[in-house]
Parts: C-alpha cells; structure tokens; sequence
C-alpha cells in the first residue's frame, strides 16, 4: 500500500514567523494525517527550513529547490549537505517556475535527482505539459520525455522511493484545474512508462502525485483516482484553516 502524500508548497510567500505560526497549528493534525498513513509537508522557503524543522515533529519539511553541486561559486544556491545539517530529506526538483523561470531542463533535474538519491536524500520530481502542448495533444509524449531525462541512471531501488508530481503548466495558480479524468489517466501513463523504464514493482510503488490549482472542493476527488497518490498543493496551502480542511477532507475518506 502506498502512503498518501499531501504537500503544501509555499513558494516565495511566508516570513519565518508566519511559518512557524502555521506549522504550531498544524503539526498534531500532521500526527492524525500519519496515523492514517498520509503523509502532510510543507516546501517553505529556503529560509524557513531550518527554523520549521526545529519545531515540526510530524510535518514533512521540504525544500523546494538544491543545487547538485556539494559546494562551490554558485551565487544564492544551497547544498545538499546544507539541508542535511538541518535535517531536510526530501526537496522539489523542476517545479515548472523553476523550469520556467531559471530555465532548468529534465537535463538539469537529474542531477539533481541523482545527487540527492546519492547522499541518502529524496527528490519529488515535478512533470507537467504547458498549455500549448496540452493543446497540441502532445501531453503525454512530453512527459515521457521528461521522465526519461530527468530519471536517467537511477535505480529501480531509488525509483521506487521518489514521489513524481504530475503538474500540467497550465493549472497551476490558473484556478483552472485538470478534471479528475485527465488527472488520473495522466498519472497512470506516469506509472505505465515507471514500467517500461523500470519494472512493474517499481512502478507500483512510486508515488504520484497531482498538482495544479488543487483545492477544498476538488482535492479528495483526485485522491480516490487509481494512480494519485496525493496532491502538491500552492495557493490553496497558505491559509491554515483552508489547507487543514482541504486535508481533511481526504482524512475523513481514510478513516
Ligand atoms: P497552485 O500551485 O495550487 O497554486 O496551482 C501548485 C504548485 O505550483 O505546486
């Protein structure tokens, strides 16, 4: 049985007080979540990593971003044996703002993926087509390809332990999110091509997650979908009382 995942990711917003506010409030709802075998994190901002992780006893603390680089003149990066010294396992690794934005390829993100599988570490490898792609029924040819670079030289053993997020472009922050059936017959052309890379076993065990304008009203449903495993959660992450209820409503489905 896969764990289900729900993460909440903050991109540049919250100061490390506002943080530390909200992960207070959420941390023993967090125990309930992991008591039914969900998983609940929050990617907060560099900054806030360590002063989360201090307090968090049941909260997942991701990073949102690493460079695959130990050390080094890399001008406002962060290392891996940095979030190691505060006790981050697990970091995004091509959000499409970052592919969009600081022009990461699938390129890039495996070495990311691959240094962060090598110190011990776990990436949730974001995918997802843009709008125009969508358009151009080009959907799913875009994300093989950027499962087969972005994962290239791993392991089955490492694969087995990553958790991919499936984000179409065009949902995230657009209010307009993918129906549940594009969503799932997504995620399971994620997992048929974990498959055909790797094995049956490991593609049975991955963990997929959907993300894109995912909210109160539509989480739960994508989470009764055969392959979604759990959501990535943006605007609908940064009020306490909402990402709580969002939350709950998938906990009350497990319970
Ligand atoms: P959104 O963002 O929920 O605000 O669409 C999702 C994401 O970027 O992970």
């Amino acid at each position: 049985m896969r764990n289900k995942v729900i993460i909440g990711n903050w991109k540049m917003h919250k100061t490390i007080s506002e943080a530390r506010e909200f992960i207070k409030e959420i941390d023993t709802f967090a125990y309930e979540c992991q008591q039914a075998g969900i998983i609940l994190g929050i990617a907060p901002s560099f900054l806030c990593l360590a002063p989360l992780q201090s307090v968090a006893n049941y909260t997942l603390i991701a990073a949102q971003n690493v460079n695959d680089q130990p050390s080094g003149a890399f001008t406002g990066e962060i290392s891996i044996p940095m979030l190691q010294e505060v006790g981050i396992q697990y970091s995004l690794v091509g959000h499409s703002e970052r592919r969009n934005y600081y022009n990461e390829t699938s390129l890039s993100c495996n070495k990311k993926n691959k240094a962060l599988f090598n110190n011990g570490l776990f990436p949730i490898y974001c995918v997802g087509e843009t709008l125009a792609q969508y358009e151009q029924h080009a959907s799913q040819k875009v994300v093989e390809q950027q499962l087969n670079e972005g994962l290239q030289d791993l392991t089955g053993e490492q694969v087995s332990n990553l958790i991919i997020a499936y984000e179409p472009v065009w949902s995230i922050g657009t209010g307009k999110n993918a129906s549940v059936e594009i969503a799932q017959s997504m995620c399971h052309c994620i997992r048929q091509t974990i498959a055909s890379l790797y094995n049956q076993a490991v593609a049975d065990q991955v963990i997929i997650q959907y993300g894109g304008s995912v909210k109160l009203e539509n989480a739960k449903a994508y989470l009764s979908c055969l392959d979604i495993d759990g959501v990535l959660v943006g605007g609908a992450s940064l009020q306490v009382e909402t990402f709580k209820a969002l939350v709950a409503t998938i906990l009350q489905e497990k319970k």
